[in-house]
């Protein structure tokens, strides 16, 4: 199905490109006849420039983004520039997971313990990082414009038939253990990626993501990289420390996991939220996986959009959260999480145009 979907794309590219190329050609044998009378010389030199120039920018466009869809078109450098906007300090040098070589010899290690950096779990970093992989697939590395579409796990997306939608990006991110099974006509089936912890890992990871789906650990505490490696290498699994009994089998192929790099919660704690970061230790606030799903893909995507994002009205105590259980915002309150903050800064760069939203936010 979906390559017969990719075959159909080459077709229109080529048909497309056969026009241009004759229309390219009469507009240069025009420009032939102009310089020939010399008076039209310099106009002539300066046609030709304005030609080549756009026969290079129709090239790139028909040949990168071939869908017809007009939000699907890739403005490349956008979110470049206005995450500089919002964000002070931004950029995309850091590397979205955790290496093996970089905690052989800490140079400079981190100012912050989890979740906003690996102070004082190097050595656990050390045991999990040697299994486990960080390369970006060739398949999202490559592309010419990454069109991202980071799907929550929000009532709305029920009913919302946006899966057809959801799959034609090029990476869709998804959260914690939000199913996909059975959900596809709403949700989707493409998992590019799943941002997870411990204790919201799905329990049978096989059927909710794609065979090279990455598996993208969000270390909340020491204890998260514990269990990834008990769970990878098969040790005595600790119950202990945990807020909610994760996994203690968990059938993932460890090529697919990844390490987030805490400095994206960093990212999402300072500049999204404006947390005060010198007082680490007595706030009690941290940001949601889908907020620093979002801040990911600020510094990897060339498109940001998002589905499935955002709480039914608080005076709404009945009404269910997510798309696949029936739990209220009632049950977000003893969390560590302020959905109203996080909702104050989803709404500014959704305005900012930054990001898009696919379902009513
Ligand atoms: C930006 O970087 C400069 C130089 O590293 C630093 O002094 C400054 O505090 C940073 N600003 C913010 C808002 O992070
Ligand atoms: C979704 O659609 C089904 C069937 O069309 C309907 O029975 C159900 O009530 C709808 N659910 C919501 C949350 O709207
Ligand atoms: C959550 O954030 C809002 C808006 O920034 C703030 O007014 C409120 O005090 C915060 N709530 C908690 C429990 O920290
Ligand atoms: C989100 O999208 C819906 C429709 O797609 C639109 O009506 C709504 O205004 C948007 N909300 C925000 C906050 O941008």
């Amino acid at each position: 199905m979906e390559e017969a979907d990719e075959n159909h794309s080459v077709l229109e590219v080529t048909n497309s490109s056969r026009d241009e190329s004759n229309g390219r050609r009469a507009i240069f044998h025009m420009v032939i006849k102009m310089i020939n009378k010399s008076r039209w010389k310099i106009l002539g030199v300066l046609a030709i420039f304005l030609v080549m120039v756009g026969y290079i920018i129709s090239r790139e466009e028909s040949f990168y983004f071939p869908l017809q869809d007009d939000k699907m078109t890739c403005p490349l450098g956008e979110v470049e520039r206005k995450a500089a906007q919002l964000i002070a300090n931004y950029t995309r040098d850091h590397p979205l997971f955790l290496q093996l070589k970089d905690y052989f010899w800490v140079k400079t290690p981190s100012p912050y313990e989890l979740p906003y950096g690996t102070k004082g779990s190097e050595e656990i970093l050390l045991r999990v990082l040697a299994i486990t992989s960080y390369s970006l697939p060739e398949s999202v590395q490559s592309l010419k414009c990454r069109r991202c579409a980071v799907v929550g796990n929000g009532h709305r997306l029920r009913n919302s038939s946006m899966g057809d939608t959801i799959n034609k990006y090029d990476v869709v991110i998804r959260l914690n253990n939000a199913p996909v099974h059975g959900y596809e006509r709403d949700v989707g089936s493409k998992t590019t990626m799943r941002l997870f912890y411990p204790e919201s890992a799905h329990f049978n990871p096989k059927t909710e993501n794609n065979p090279n789906t990455l598996l993208v650990l969000v270390a909340f505490k020491p204890m998260d990289f514990q269990w990834m490696e008990t769970i990878l290498h098969d040790k005595k699994r600790i119950r202990k420390g945990f807020w909610k009994q994760p996994p203690l089998i968990w059938d993932a192929n460890p090529e697919q996991v990844r390490i987030l790099n805490p400095y994206f919660m960093e990212i999402t704690a300072a500049k999204l939220l404006n947390l005060p970061m010198k007082h680490l230790r007595k706030m009690k606030q941290k940001p949601t996986t889908g907020l620093v799903a979002i801040t990911l893909a600020l510094h990897f995507c060339d498109l940001v959009h998002i589905a499935g994002f955002g709480y039914p009205d608080s005076a709404n105590k009945k009404q269910t959260i997510h798309y696949y259980e029936q739990i209220t915002l009632k049950s977000m309150a003893s969390s560590e999480h302020n959905v109203s903050h996080e909702a104050l800064a989803i709404k500014k760069m959704l305005e900012m145009g930054l990001i898009k939203n696919l379902t009513y936010f």
